[in-house]
């Protein structure tokens, strides 16, 4: 056995410390674990035992499930936190807006994927980290789309934060965007359980060849993904969600009418 667990062992059995998720999330100075209702009573072991072996970390909160269309991770207080990912420094409030770093690899796959020039438009872009890495790093213009207030706020702080001029922030609803939407090479689609219904605008709106990521929920055994006037490059898992369910990235292209 390995990580904080180890710690544990003193003071529970080692079927009760077995039992206990393997990892957490690790958010700069902030962890994050899911933990089931019988397993909640020893959080106060646990939170020692994250502190012992990760010494940075200053306070342990509990993940809750994550809710509505903002795709809120409950927590009992909200807590802002900076955190470096893929060499930007974000602005992160945990329990008001969304973010998880377990896709910081993907924002990266995005990232090796993007040509020099190219426009992009981030339709649910959050605070901003994918969309803000593209523009720092590789696109010419990226446009970030967002519907909460809070995350729109964090999204312009952290343009500022990493001096990113090269966007332009749209506070609202992605179908009013998508009324006045730029011609652009790429879209990012990062709403797994609404994305889709956004698709046919999207698909409206934009010329062939252009290229579309549309993450989604679905079983891990579907592997193809057919759309008029879509063509499948690939799936690329993200997220494990279940042993039978998965968040992934279909990697679309655009093609001629
Ligand atoms: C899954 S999060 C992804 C955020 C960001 N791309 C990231 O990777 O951290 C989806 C985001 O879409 C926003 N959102 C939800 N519905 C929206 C809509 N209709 N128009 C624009 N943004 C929306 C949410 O507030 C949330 O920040």
């Amino acid at each position: 056995m390995r990580g904080y667990r180890v710690h544990l062992l003193r003071d529970l059995d080692p079927e009760v410390v077995e039992s206990l998720p393997r990892s957490f999330d690790l958010i700069g100075e902030i962890a994050l674990i899911r933990l089931s209702p019988e397993q909640e009573r020893y959080l106060p072991l646990i939170r020692e035992a994250i502190r012992t072996q990760h010494p940075q970390v200053i306070e342990i909160y509990l993940k809750g499930t994550v809710n509505g269309s903002e795709r809120i991770r409950s927590l009992e207080i909200p807590y802002r936190v900076t955190y470096q990912e893929n060499g930007l420094q974000l602005l992160v409030e945990l329990g008001t807006v969304f973010f998880s770093n377990r896709l910081s690899r993907e924002r990266q796959r995005i990232l090796d994927q993007t040509q020099p020039g190219e426009i992009v438009v981030d339709l649910f872009a959050g605070v901003g980290p994918c969309g803000l890495l593209l523009a720092k790093k590789r696109a010419a213009f990226v446009y970030l789309c967002e519907l909460n207030p809070r995350a729109i706020e964090l999204c312009r702080l952290n343009a500022k934060l990493n001096r990113i001029t090269n966007v332009q922030i749209f506070e609202g609803d992605a179908r009013s965007f998508l009324k006045q939407f730029p011609p652009c090479d790429r879209v990012i689609m990062n709403l797994p359980f609404q994305a889709i219904d956004f698709l046919p605008a999207v698909i409206e709106q934009t010329g062939p060849g252009t290229k579309i990521h549309l993450y989604r929920f679905h079983r891990t055994e579907q592997q193809n993904f057919e759309y008029p006037k879509l063509r499948l490059l690939q799936i690329h898992p993200c997220i494990e969600y279940s042993a039978f369910e998965q968040i992934s990235c279909f990697d679309l292209e655009r093609t001629t009418d």
